[in-house]
C-alpha cells in the first residue's frame, strides 16, 4: 500500500445519489473522482455516431477500441471528450441513455474500460470511484466499498428533477436499465460482499457523505 493511497468504491443502480456523494466526498477528503458511467455513455455516443448496429457485439467493441476516450477526474466539474469532440451534454441526452446499457453489456468493451479505469485509479492514488461494478471488479482492493440504495420512487423522483424528464416515464426508463445492467452476463450490477451497504431514501446526502467520511478517518485513510 503506497502511502497515502485511498481507494474508494462507490457502487448502485441509477439515482441512488452515487454522483453526488461521490463527488463531495472526494472533494472533501481532497481525492480526484472517476464518473465510470460517463465512459459507458462517452463509448455509447461514439457507437451512436458511427451508425453501427447496438446489437452487432463486435463492431460496437471495434468502435470502442478506436475512439479516442478522455474523461477529467476533478470532483468539481471533469469534461468528457471523444476523439476531440467535447460530449458532456451529449452523453446525458436521452439517444445515449437509452443505448448504454446494450454498450456497456459488451464484454470486450467493459474489459477495454475496466483496464482503463485500473490505470486512471493506480495513477491517481487518491480516488473515489463510482459505477455498476467497481467494488467487485474494477478495485477489488479499494480501502472502502460503498454500495447505496434508495426506493424506486426516490430514484425516479431524483432523476426526473435532474433531467427535467416526466417522472413515470423516468421510472419506466430505471426500471428497465436497471433490469439490463443487474442481468447481463458480464459484471453486473452487484454488491461486493465487503461493502458498506446505505439507503439514502430517508437519509440525506449530507448524513452520507458524513458517515463514509467517518468511516474512511476510522479506517486511517482519510
Ligand atoms: O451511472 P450512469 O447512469 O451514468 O451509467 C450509465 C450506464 O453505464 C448504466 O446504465 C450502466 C453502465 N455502467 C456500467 O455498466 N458499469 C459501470 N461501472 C458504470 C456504468
Amino acid at each position: 500500500v503506497r502511502a497515502g493511497r485511498c481507494v474508494v468504491a462507490v457502487d448502485g443502480p441509477s439515482g441512488s445519489g452515487k454522483s453526488t456523494v461521490s463527488r463531495r466526498l472526494a472533494a472533501g477528503i481532497g481525492a480526484r473522482y472517476l464518473d465510470t458511467g460517463a465512459m459507458y455513455r462517452a463509448i455509447t455516443w461514439a457507437v451512436l455516431r458511427s451508425g453501427v448496429d447496438l446489437t452487432d457485439a463486435e463492431a460496437v467493441a471495434k468502435v470502442a477500441q478506436e475512439v479516442d476516450l478522455r474523461i477529467g477526474t476533478d470532483p468539481q466539474g471533469y469534461g468528457v471528450t471523444a476523439d476531440g469532440v467535447s460530449v458532456d451534454a451529449e452523453i446525458r441526452g436521452p439517444e445515449v441513455t437509452q443505448a448504454v446499457s446494450a454498450v456497456a453489456a459488451v464484454p470486450a468493451v467493459r474489459a477495454l474500460l475496466v483496464a482503463r479505469q485500473q490505470e486512471m485509479i493506480a495513477n491517481a492514488g487518491r480516488i473515489v470511484v463510482e459505477g455498476r461494478d467497481i467494488g467487485a471488479v474494477v478495485a477489488p482492493d479499494a480501502d472502502l466499498k460503498v454500495y447505496l440504495t434508495a426506493s424506486e420512487a426516490a430514484r425516479a423522483a431524483r432523476r426526473s428533477a435532474e433531467d427535467a424528464t416526466d417522472a413515470v416515464v423516468t421510472a419506466a426508463d430505471l426500471a428497465r436499465r436497471d433490469h439490463l445492467d443487474s442481468t447481463r452476463k458480464t459484471s453486473p450490477l452487484q454488491q461486493a460482499s465487503d461493502a458498506v451497504v446505505l439507503d439514502t431514501t430517508e437519509l440525506g446526502i449530507d448524513e452520507v457523505v458524513q458517515r463514509l467520511h467517518a468511516l474512511l478517518t476510522e479506517r486511517g485513510v482519510a
